[in-house]
């Protein structure tokens, strides 16, 4: 059976001549047309509830995620977000949508652990990395993100998919804790050597205490017999003068008596010379456990430093340079010939540190800082620093690196125990670059 003619392309002559069975056909034909056509509409409205329903549950799903999602092509922009990074960056969908991710970058690091992450996902790897992003104020929010690649349905990379979460809160509690940790720990070292310092103060008082008389006494006969020994050689001298019997001039011989006029006073002034170091010492002992019992008035501290500069400079090689700025004027209570003692202690501290070298020209840098409670003086000098067995050590009482003769190894202990006297601390570290840094902070008087 052949196909009927189309009807449209039958001149109107030749359509009367139709028949029948042909008009039949054609109904039938467009029949089976309109019902296919029915049946289509109804499957393509359920796909079309489907795919509403599927959409209207991926919708969902972003907006109850509590992390932060991006989906981006391959350039890099973003095609997708969700209501969690909407409300970190301030921004709605339509406006972040076609953006760049790198405009969320917040630093240069950011940008380049991103660029780090879209090369894994290039590679299809998942990456992790924490970068920051702007917050709604513009601020640094860290983000711990996932980077994973995202592929259509042919299998081809599109770009990827970054989901994270921000550690803002949670980072800066864990770093305010690791703040309190360092700050307890810090707190318990200092009371810790507190407690060590003044029981070695009441210790070095009753040992000071102990040798102050003998030691006085030792001084003062010393200078008495140095007198004699001078009235004696003068007398045996005139005796020897006269004509001795022989038994007389055999005894001078055997005693030695020539020698030991000769000796006499080198030995007086060598037992005068340890009296008076050792009563210099008893003296520094007595200091580092009396300190802070001077007058107390109000100090300017610039002066006392320029004061202590100009003192040490006196004594030391003209090599030795001090680089200082002096600045506004800052007071404090306390003492001005004891801070005085403390300052030129560690100037002299650092001449003789940093002239130790002969490679570098010996320098100390002397800065004054202030915060709204106290003043700190560092004196950062570039010498070869104090090794780290030694650092907790410096303050004890006759601790010395220094020949004997040159140190007693007092200077800081006494300049330790005025400081804390006057409520302030003395504490070093070396520098990084070399050299050591000592800080003398102290209480600002209220008042200025
Ligand atoms: N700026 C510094 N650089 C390196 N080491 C230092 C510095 N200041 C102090 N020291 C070390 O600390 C030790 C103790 O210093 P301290 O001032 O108490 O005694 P001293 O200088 O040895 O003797 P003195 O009693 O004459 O002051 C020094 O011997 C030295 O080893
Ligand atoms: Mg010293």
């Amino acid at each position: 059976m052949t196909a009927p003619a189309p009807l449209q392309h039958l001149p109107p002559d030749e359509l009367e001549g139709v028949g029948e069975d042909t008009w039949l056909d054609v109904i039938h034909k467009m029949e089976e047309v309109y019902s296919k056509l029915v049946s289509d509409e109804v499957e393509l409205e359920d796909k079309n509830a489907q795919l509403e329903q599927s959409q209207q549950f991926i919708f969902s799903l972003l907006s109850a995620m509590s992390d932060v999602l991006i989906a981006c092509n391959q350039d890099g922009l973003i095609e997708e977000t969700n209501a969690a990074l909407c409300a970190l960056v301030g921004r709605s969908e339509q406006a972040l949508r076609g953006t760049p991710v790198l405009d969320l970058l917040a630093d240069a690091q950011s940008v380049e652990r991103w660029q780090l992450a879209k090369y894994h996902a290039a590679s299809h790897e998942v990456a992790v990395v924490e970068i920051n992003l702007f917050d709604a104020l513009g601020q640094a929010v860290p983000v711990d993100m996932n980077c994973t690649p995202r592929h259509n349905s042919n299998g081809r990379q599109v770009g990827c998919v970054l989901v994270g979460r921000p550690l803002g809160e949670l980072k800066r509690a864990y770093h305010q804790l690791r703040e309190a940790h360092e700050a307890l720990k810090l707190a318990q070292q200092q009371l810790l050597h507190s407690e060590k310092m003044a029981s070695l103060g009441r210790l070095v008082a009753g040992v000071a205490h102990e040798l102050n008389n003998p030691i006085s006494f030792v001084l003062g006969n010393v200078h008495v017999l140095k007198r004699y020994g001078t009235r004696l050689t003068r007398y045996l001298q005139a005796i020897h003068q006269l004509d001795l019997s022989a038994p007389v001039q055999a005894l001078r011989g055997e005693l030695r008596i020539d020698h030991l006029l000769d000796d006499l006073p080198s030995l007086m002034e060598g037992t005068l010379e340890g009296a008076k170091r050792t009563a210099d010492i008893v003296n520094g002992l007595k200091r580092f456990s009396t300190a802070g019992q001077e007058k107390v008035t109000e100090v300017e501290l610039n002066a006392v430093v320029e004061r202590a500069i100009h003192w040490i400079q006196k004594g030391t090689s003209p090599r030795f340079e001090i680089r200082w700025v002096r600045g506004a004027d800052c007071f404090v209570n306390g003492n001005a010939g004891e801070l005085l003692q403390v300052m030129m202690n560690l100037i002299q501290n650092a001449s003789d540190a940093a002239s130790s070298g002969a490679a570098k020209a010996p320098l100390l840098f002397i800065s004054l800082e202030r915060d709204p409670q106290s003043v700190h003086l560092r004196f950062a000098d570039n010498g070869p620093g104090i090794a780290p067995e030694h650092l907790s050590r410096i303050f004890d009482p006759f601790f010395t690196t220094k020949s004997v003769g040159q140190g007693t190894g007092l200077g800081l202990s006494i300049s330790y125990g005025i400081v804390e006297q006057h409520g302030g601390h003395l504490t070093c570290i070396n520098l990084p670059q070399g050299g050591t840094l000592f800080t003398l902070s102290l209480p600002l008087r209220q008042s200025s």
